[in-house]
């Protein structure tokens, strides 16, 4: 199909914007919970060997069919695997990002809420009463979940109709760096607090007594999560990068940013949990119960300044959100517009309609529709364990069986050195290509089939 391709313009564009995708929820909400209950730095120390070891062969994998073709998930392998069932592969991931990105948006419209109700302080002190109910009652309403929900969604869609470069890029740009003041800001006020030593120690202090098996698949699972693999969006922002740049450093680069993110983020939330003296939990209820009640007892002696973190904490996870969800959703613009031929802004009305249709049932799943379960669990768990425990591993596994033992050796080579620009990545190659071929699809596949069978 003829199509104009945007081009990343630089390097930092194309790192932002893969970072942008990477540092999302999974960053502010799942990440803290998970060290502490992991075994604080015994499991940050399991989730860099899952990164290393396992995540970046995945988003090398992804970068070099993205980047060999230009094309997204589908017409790469139909391209690099002609006549076979590879290109299916390819569908399914976009599949996997399309089922993500609709409840996942279901979260964003509660951010876009919380945003709203800190703009019109609704965390101060004296209503502190309403703040602890404020969540189940939000979530379990029909209609303002819905609303919030179509609002982040259209967020999303309006700056995918804008393009790779005029939509995204730009959006990347202006809003990573933001995000980071954001959260070190947070983190400041976070670690001044009294009694925030004990936070820090719950994500400092290495418990390896708790570093069990389930405690491994929960790293790497976090990590593919948190890097976005295995649903063709690294694949697609790939696409869109010269073949002038050098892969190895934007996976590098974008692994380090979402991991500094993570950790300001643990130091952003945690020591704020503890000065509260409040049992951190799990999930959601982190970020949209714990913390306003947290905004709300500060609030006795600051109130301006707690009034202004509440805004700043929910801004920071509205934009993280979108930077993410704008990549879910170019991922299937990217396939209706490559191989059904459809003009951007029809690819974008169409998906933001399905997107939107099974985000609906995911949010009406914590109201009228909490009885409905699928194998036990609600549509929005469903759809979550669906993807996160299942559908993202399959396909970090078979992204990484592509390109060690579909793809050729030369063109694999040629890729990680830009046809020969970086001779001292020719150095790494070897190994690199010994974890794309063997370590990353043994252990993977392991884990994936172990978790299968439980
Ligand atoms: N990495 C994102 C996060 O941490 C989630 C995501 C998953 C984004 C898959 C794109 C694709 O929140």
């Amino acid at each position: 199909m003829d199509h104009k391709r945007d081009i990343f313009s630089s390097r930092r564009a194309a790192i932002f914007a893969m970072a942008g995708s990477a540092i999302g929820l999974g960053n502010i909400w799942r990440f803290p919970y998970m060290v502490g209950e992991h075994g604080g730095a015994a499991f940050i120390l399991v989730y860099l060997f899952a990164t290393v070891f396992l995540s970046l062969p995945i988003f090398l994998s992804e970068s070099i069919i993205g980047r060999r073709t230009h094309l997204g998930p589908y017409g790469a392998m139909a391209k690099l695997a002609p006549g076979t069932p590879w290109k299916h592969v390819g569908l399914l991931t976009i599949c996997s990002a399309m089922i993500i990105i609709s409840f996942y948006s279901v979260v964003g419209g509660w951010s876009v809420d919380y945003l709203f109700k800190a703009i019109r302080l609704e965390f101060l002190p004296e209503r502190s009463e309403q703040v602890s109910s404020m969540f189940g009652s939000m979530i379990s309403n029909t209609w303002l979940p819905i609303l919030c929900h179509t609002a982040f969604l259209g967020l999303t869609a309006v700056i995918v109709v804008l393009g790779v470069r005029k939509g995204i890029e730009r959006f990347s740009k202006i809003s990573m760096p933001v995000l980071f003041v954001l959260i070190v800001a947070i983190m400041c006020y976070s670690l001044s607090l009294p009694g925030a030593g004990e936070g820090v120690a719950y994500l400092v202090k290495p418990d390896f007594s708790r570093l069990d098996a389930s405690a491994v698949a929960s790293a790497m699972g976090q990590s593919f999560f948190s890097l976005s693999l295995g649903v063709g969006t690294i694949l697609t922002y790939s696409s869109h990068i010269r073949k002038s740049e050098n892969l190895i450093t934007s996976g590098l680069g974008t692994s380090l940013f979402d991991l500094l993110f993570a950790i300001l983020a643990g130091f952003a939330v945690m020591p704020a949990v503890f000065a509260a003296g409040i049992e951190p939990g799990a999930g959601p209820g982190l970020i949209f119960e714990t913390l306003p009640y947290i905004f709300s007892s500060m609030g006795v002696q600051m109130p301006v300044l707690s009034s202004v973190i509440a805004i700043l904490f929910f801004l920071t996870i509205l934009i993280a959100a979108l930077t993410s969800s704008i990549s879910m959703l170019e991922t299937g613009v990217t396939y209706l517009v490559e191989e059904k031929g459809l003009r951007r802004r029809t690819a974008v009305i169409i998906l933001f309609g399905f997107t939107w249709a099974l985000g609906c049932l995911c949010s009406l799943s914590f109201g009228p529709l909490s009885g409905v379960k699928l194998f036990g669990k609600t549509i929005f768990e469903f759809c979550d364990s669906l993807t996160s425990d299942f559908l993202m591993t399959l396909g970090g596994l078979l992204f990484t069986l592509f390109v060690g033992w579909k793809m050729f050796r030369a063109d694999v080579r040629d890729e990680l050195t830009s046809g020969g620009l970086y001779p001292a990545n020719a150095k790494i190659f070897k190994f690199t290509y010994f974890l794309i071929r063997y370590v990353a699809p043994v252990v993977i596949g392991v884990v994936f089939v172990t978790n299968l069978l439980m």
